[in-house]
């Protein structure tokens, strides 16, 4: 995503060791979003690089959602909202997707995803891809044409990006 936006993560991340369990080094990127210039800056940022190329922008409960609502407003451009399961009212389709212990469902209500529309899937992290992955499958089914998956940060060893196989990815930092 360009080398200004990663120095905005980089700059604002805290290293939290042993969360959320022993032995694992959370990066926790909320003192971004509590960084007004800096999250403004982000925004701005990331509406450049997609004005003119996207028709709305896919949130992915709940990191993902901070992100994709200001850059939808910035845009304006109308946000779609990935969700977890049994959250939105239906009509919903929904796509399971494995979790480091068991799964998880991600639906959306197609009404909210307009027929060969341009989307861009935006998330904070990408680990094991099966969030981002399981989000593109559902907007495909809606008729949608995913054109990129953004995340602020890849965890590189969990090759998550794998898992996207030709769909476009880009992110601001990669970490191990
Ligand atoms: C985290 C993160 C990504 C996802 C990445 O979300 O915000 O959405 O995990 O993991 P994956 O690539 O292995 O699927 P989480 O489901 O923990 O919930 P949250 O966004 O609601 O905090
Ligand atoms: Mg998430």
């Amino acid at each position: 995503l360009g080398v200004e936006i990663a120095a905005l993560v980089e700059e604002n991340l805290r290293l939290v060791p042993d969360f959320p369990m022993q032995g694992v080094l959370f990066r926790d990127i909320t003192p971004l979003f509590a960084n007004g210039p800096a999250f403004a800056e982000l925004v701005a940022l990331l509406a450049n690089r997609y004005a003119g190329k996207i028709d709305m922008v896919a949130g992915l409960e709940s990191r993902g959602f901070i992100l994709a609502a200001p850059l939808a407003a910035e845009l304006g451009i109308g946000m779609i909202a990935i969700r977890k399961a049994g959250k939105l009212p239906g009509p919903v389709v929904g796509v399971d997707y494995a979790l480091e212990y068991g799964t998880g469902r991600l639906e959306v209500q197609p009404a909210s995803v307009p027929k060969d529309s341009r989307v861009l899937v935006l998330d904070d992290v990408l680990a094991t891809g099966g969030t981002a992955k399981a989000a593109c499958d559902l907007l495909s089914q809606c008729g949608a044409h995913v054109v990129e998956v953004a995340v602020l940060m890849e965890l590189i060893d969990l090759k998550g990006k794998d898992k996207l196989a030709e769909i476009p990815f880009v992110t601001a930092v990669q970490v191990r």
